[in-house]
């Protein structure tokens, strides 16, 4: 059953008070809960809580036995008065629950995740995100298994209780809705800070681990008091309780959750030290830590309406780490790597069968719109005000914001209101973002009259259609402009915001004494597919000399695009563009090496393919193979020269960190140019290697290798590593993206390893994600490749939905591959649509991607 955006009603009954006592174990956890009902407005309807999977022991209102009934899992009560104290007794068995939502096991720790509907199952309740209540949690267990025990808001009283059980009785001060509602009971070491807040409150903060794990839980301290100082400068939000928990456990069906000053991660991202972790970890810990941090204002303090509201948090609190982490390291390559992931993942999203708006119109299982549509565009929807207003109006519409809805439930409708009463701003068209899906095209085109000196640019914007939703509006969009003179290199007068709000638009520069060169779309600022007519060499001199880091390193991109879906085509491609352009960057003084290794990546296959009509995948894996050799032959000494550079482990600043980016990125285009030597260098890095950057760079490029190294390598990672469940992750991952033709086969064996489990959604994903987003391996002809992650989707199907879910969409794109591997595909949707006790999660990606 789909539920519609323009069917919400405000809720029938209000809680404004829960008490929940638990008697916890993994087997048996018994929970009563006690709630405060007051109807809502005048109606007669009766109350309706909702419950998945719960069968009640006893309901009492007012402390008598009730008339209630249970509709499809839903508790229904006929109340006589306009209030009423319902109290409810259920038991669960958190070790049973293998879709880890609502309370379950994870190793040993009891804990909860409760966003979207989770809260249901561990009691009834209205589960809604506009019904916001005040919660008591009193916790008892057994004092050795689970010595620490964790909810939110402030601890109130502890004690001890009979045969060996102790309790706590925790307290939130703030109303809030059950989605942000957690419990962690365990045995847990944890590091201990204090955070002075800038009105001068101290807040104790604890990250809570397994005891051997604490060693690496500091970085992810660091950047937790670097977020709190951050939000309280750039937004002016101080945190508000006085106690902030992080607790980390390993089985977790996404990132973190922000449950109020308690926020619960996937150990993912908060384990880390030099020798387990990359740069590329110790990157996203920091993000995701800030993420759920941020929540507490945008999220918490202001939560949304309802689900169809989910970008108006998660796009804000997305925009706000994605400027964070801008600010704690370089902004040029955390911009270059924020578009890379929304093209990778959200640009094939809005073109494909799963399409939907930043704020969806219908649903059949929320769940399944945690989407990067919803995180990521939604964050660029934000951004694109920022630009739009200036940051010192949007900082007063975002204080306005949250003034205004402090406590409240609200709608994206709200930001932008806030956002256009703090500026004086009209935003009426901007609004098309929320509701239009697909992401719209642009075309480019300038014309120089030499002779006046005007350059007159010709802009011209589609929205294409997407499932449901045709003939659609133009849109505001927001195009940073520069000119750079073609003789010169120079840039032309100050860079211009275009703003480009009809299907048409003409814009002049004037005094433009040399042929210009266009520099649009400046840091990305709009999130479009641009395509511009270009002059020969137009490419080349932007990707050397833009003054503008995201263009130049946009020049460079397009001028390998070109070259690879050239050489895909069939056709005989000159690479020395490229590798002129490649040269300029190894050379440059001026760069920094963390952007050399960004402009030396190649866009990857799946890039490719999209910018192609029909995807062959075998002929862009030649194209790009081809491309990739002859750079490496040609570069060889600027190559080994930047492979040779190195870094401390133990240095995680920018420059280290962008040092180590670059050497093994060359030490890959090396081995495209030479696989002899580059085996050999690879071994050396990853025997030298005294931090998991190094050593997982020399172990990527050695995964595609046919060489003795090869094994060698795998065989001792797998020794020193096997005890660690994160870095066995990457064992599996690097092998699942292995660009080996064997590669199937090798997956498939991995998916009898004695270390593969269903059970863990880290492990799964390290096989199967990785191996479904190696497009030349899961694409194989044969479609082997299709049948073994349907396979693995209804395998873990049976244990864990959400899982399950999230890796339909690879096969839901099948329209845009030729014509026999579009109909294996399709023939493996069917093959899931016809399946028996399919989750509904399941159901509703593989049967809309079949329409
Ligand atoms: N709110 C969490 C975060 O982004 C993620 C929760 C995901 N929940 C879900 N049902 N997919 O920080
Ligand atoms: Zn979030």
């Amino acid at each position: 059953v789909a539920i519609y955006r323009q069917d919400y009603r405000p809720p029938d009954w209000l809680v404004p008070e829960v008490t929940l006592d638990f008697d916890l174990s993994a087997d048996r956890t018994r929970v009563l809960s006690t709630l405060k009902v007051v109807r809502n407005g005048q109606h007669d309807r009766p109350l309706q809580l909702a419950g998945d999977e719960l069968k009640p022991v006893s309901v009492h209102v007012d402390g008598s036995q009730a008339r209630w009934a249970l509709h499809n899992d839903n508790l229904v009560i006929e109340l006589s008065g306009n209030e009423g104290t319902i109290e409810t007794e259920v038991e669960l068995s958190p070790a049973a629950n293998s879709k880890l939502m609502g309370l379950y096991a994870s190793g040993g720790i009891l804990c909860t995740q409760c966003e979207s509907e989770g809260f249901r199952r561990i009691t009834f309740h209205p589960d809604r995100p506009d019904v916001l209540s005040r919660y008591r949690v009193r916790m008892s267990a057994d004092k050795t298994s689970f010595p620490i025990l964790l909810a939110n808001g402030n601890l109130v009283e502890t004690g001890e209780g009979e045969d060996g059980t102790h309790w706590a009785l925790w307290d939130d001060p703030f109303p809030k809705p059950s989605y942000l509602f957690a419990l962690v009971a365990g045995d847990l070491g944890a590091n201990r800070d204090i955070f002075t807040t800038m009105s001068g409150r101290k807040v104790e903060l604890a990250i809570w681990v397994r005891e051997n794990d604490l060693p690496r839980t500091r970085h992810a301290m660091d950047s937790l008091k670097a977020a709190m100082r951050w939000d309280e400068e750039v937004y002016g939000r101080e945190y508000d309780l006085d106690l902030f928990n992080i607790v980390a456990v390993d089985d977790f069906n996404f990132g973190a959750m922000e449950n109020k000053g308690l926020n619960i991660f996937n150990s993912r991202y908060v384990l880390a030290d030099q020798d387990t972790a990359t740069d590329a970890d110790f990157d996203n810990i920091a993000g995701v830590v800030a993420h759920e941090y941020f929540h507490n204002w945008s999220g918490d303090r202001v939560t949304c309406r309802d689900w169809f509201q989910l970008s108006l948090k998660e796009g804000f609190t997305v925009f706000r780490d994605q400027s964070f982490s801008a600010d704690m390291g370089s902004e040029a390559v955390k911009r270059i790597d924020d578009v890379r992931l929304l093209r990778a993942a959200q640009f094939p999203e809005d073109g494909g069968p799963l399409a939907h708006p930043v704020r969806p119109e219908s649903y059949i299982e929320i769940t399944n719109f945690y989407t990067a549509t919803v995180y990521n565009k939604g964050a660029e929807v934000i951004r694109m005000m920022r630009t739009i207003l200036g940051a010192d109006s949007f900082r007063k519409g975002s204080d306005l914001y949250f003034d205004r809805h402090d406590g409240q439930a609200a709608t994206c409708e709200d930001f932008v209101t806030a956002m256009e009463d703090a500026s004086g701003i009209d935003l009426s068209q901007f609004r098309l973002w929320y509701s239009q899906a697909g992401t719209p095209k642009v075309t480019a085109h300038m014309i120089h009259d030499a002779a006046t000196g005007v350059a007159t640019l010709k802009l011209a914007q589609h929205v294409p259609d997407t499932p449901g939703h045709s003939g659609k509006q133009p849109m505001v969009l927001p195009l940073k402009t520069a000119l750079i003179g073609a003789d010169s290199g120079a840039q032309l007068g100050d860079e211009r915001l275009i703003l480009l709000d009809r299907e048409e638009v003409e814009v002049e520069f004037e005094g433009v004494g040399e042929p210009p060169l266009l520099s649009i779309n400046r840091d990305f600022s709009a999130p479009v597919l641009l395509q511009s007519e270009r002059r020969a060499g137009e490419l080349e001199t932007l990707a050397a000399s833009d003054p503008n880091p995201f263009a130049r390193y946009e020049a460079g991109q397009e001028l390998m695009l070109r070259a690879l879906i050239a050489g895909a085509r069939g056709e005989v491609i000159d690479s020395s563009p490229v590798i002129e352009a490649m040269r300029g960057t190894l050379m440059s003084n001026a760069l920094d090496p963390a952007f050399k290794g960004e402009a030396l990546t190649m866009p990857t296959e799946a890039m490719i393919g999209d910018r192609m009509e029909i995807v062959d995948p075998d002929a862009i894996h030649a194209s790009r193979d081809a491309l990739r050799r002859a750079v490496g032959a040609a570069l060889t000494a600027l190559l080994s020269e930047a492979q040779a550079a190195g870094a401390a482990g133990s240095d995680l600043s920018p420059h280290a960190k962008g040092v180590r980016r670059l050497k093994s990125v060359a030490l890959a285009l090396l081995t495209a140019g030479d696989p002899g030597r580059g085996a050999e260098l690879a071994k050396m890095q990853f025997d030298a290697a005294d931090n998991m950057t190094d050593r997982q760079g020399a172990l990527m490029v050695l995964a595609s290798l046919d060489a003795p190294e090869r094994e060698a390598a795998f065989g001792a990672f797998y020794e020193r590593y096997r005890a660690d469940t994160l870095v066995l992750d990457k064992w599996f991952a690097l092998q699942a993206a292995s660009q080996r033709p064997d590669t199937m086969s090798v997956v498939e064996k991995l998916a009898a390893h004695r270390d593969f489990t269903l059970k863990n959604p880290n492990r799964w994903r390290a096989l199967v994600a990785n191996f479904a987003a190696n497009q030349w391996a899961f694409h194989d002809a044969s479609g082997r490749g299709y049948r073994f992650v349907t396979d693995m989707i209804l395998a873990v199907d049976r244990l864990n939905p959400q899982v399950a879910a999230r890796q339909v969409p690879v096969l839901g794109r099948w329209r845009r591959f030729e014509p026999q591997r579009a109909e294996l595909m399709r023939a493996q949707l069917e093959r899931i649509v016809a399946t028996p006790g399919l989750s509904k999660d399941v159901f509703e990606q593989a049967s809309k991607s079949l329409v």
